[in-house]
């Protein structure tokens, strides 16, 4: 925490310990600078007077506090984030996926959604959606709901037709979505074997037995400690030789070689160790 007076600095502490004891959430581990912003602008907006004041209304108004959970973890999200990413996942991964019978497909923190549909999209063309089950899960129920509904505007779907050619897409963006009065729908085949719920990587135990867990742009938020937990739960939820993805920046603490082995380093995609 860098800013504000000693007695501010306890009083964001208070806000923290108290999100943990009433609701379970623990944010005492993500990094204090982002957290910190996050709670100013948070209060900023709220039209309270200090965090002495934040403390009491998320204690005694829960619909409030959800709406402050939203606002404290960003769902900024985006469809075939990182096209590099998504053609190699394609060019090197999907050939090995081939050789299973079924496919569990997990997406850790997946905001609002756009990540899932990208993968359902890919998985279809290679003709794998058929049998693939995608788990999408993040800590924020509104988010949940929105990827659920995988409604989007018209600009982001602009957005989304340009990564979605440089991921190597193999048809039309447009084939995939509905569109009318400036905003795009996923089309219902494409949800067919996603299944949506709430999930706290912080807190709540791994899905298991997962083929692919993606986890991408989430754990940069956390500290050292959390993250490294979390990597285990992940690591854990994984099958054998199964493949954790991550986003562009984040890496893989320097001892976890005898759970992951790197498969594509600069594209963060790891694979499962053969004994772990
Ligand atoms: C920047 S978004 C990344 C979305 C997507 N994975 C991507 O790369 O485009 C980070 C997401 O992590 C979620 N998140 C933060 N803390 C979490 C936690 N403890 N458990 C699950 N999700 C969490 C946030 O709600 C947010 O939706």
């Amino acid at each position: 925490m860098n800013q504000g007076s000693e007695a501010e600095s306890i009083e964001i502490h208070l806000v923290l310990e108290a999100i943990h004891r009433r609701y379970g959430y623990d944010l005492r581990e993500y990094v204090p600078d982002t957290i910190e912003r996050r709670l100013r602008s948070a209060l900023a907006r709220s039209g309270l007077r200090h965090f002495g004041e934040v403390t009491h209304r998320l204690l005694h108004d829960p619909a409030w506090f959800a709406n402050l959970l939203d606002q404290l973890t960003v769902q900024v999200s985006d469809m075939f984030r990182d096209p590099p990413f998504y053609r190699v996942f394609r060019e090197r991964v999907v050939p090995l996926l081939r050789t299973y019978p079924e496919l569990k497909l997990w997406h850790a923190g997946c905001a609002t959604g756009e990540e899932v549909y990208a993968t359902a999209i890919l998985l279809s063309e290679e003709e794998l959606y058929e049998r693939s089950q995608i788990y999408a899960t993040d800590v924020s129920a509104k988010a949940i709901e929105s990827a659920r509904d995988g409604v989007y505007t018209q600009e982001q779907a602009t957005a989304f037709a340009a990564n979605y050619a440089l991921a190597g897409g193999k048809r039309c963006f447009e084939d995939y979505v509905v569109s009318g009065y400036g905003r795009i729908a996923m089309r219902e085949p494409l949800k067919k074997n996603l299944v949506f719920f709430q999930h706290n990587l912080a807190t709540d135990y791994a899905i298991g037995q997962m083929n692919v867990i993606f986890c991408r742009n989430v754990l940069f938020y956390f500290e050292r400690g959390l993250r490294e937990r979390v990597l285990g739960m992940l690591g854990a939820g994984l099958g054998r030789s199964g493949f954790l993805c991550l986003g562009a920046t984040e890496g893989l603490p320097e001892d976890s070689g005898a759970t992951f082995g790197s498969f594509a380093p600069r594209e963060r995609i790891f694979r499962k160790s053969g004994q772990a």
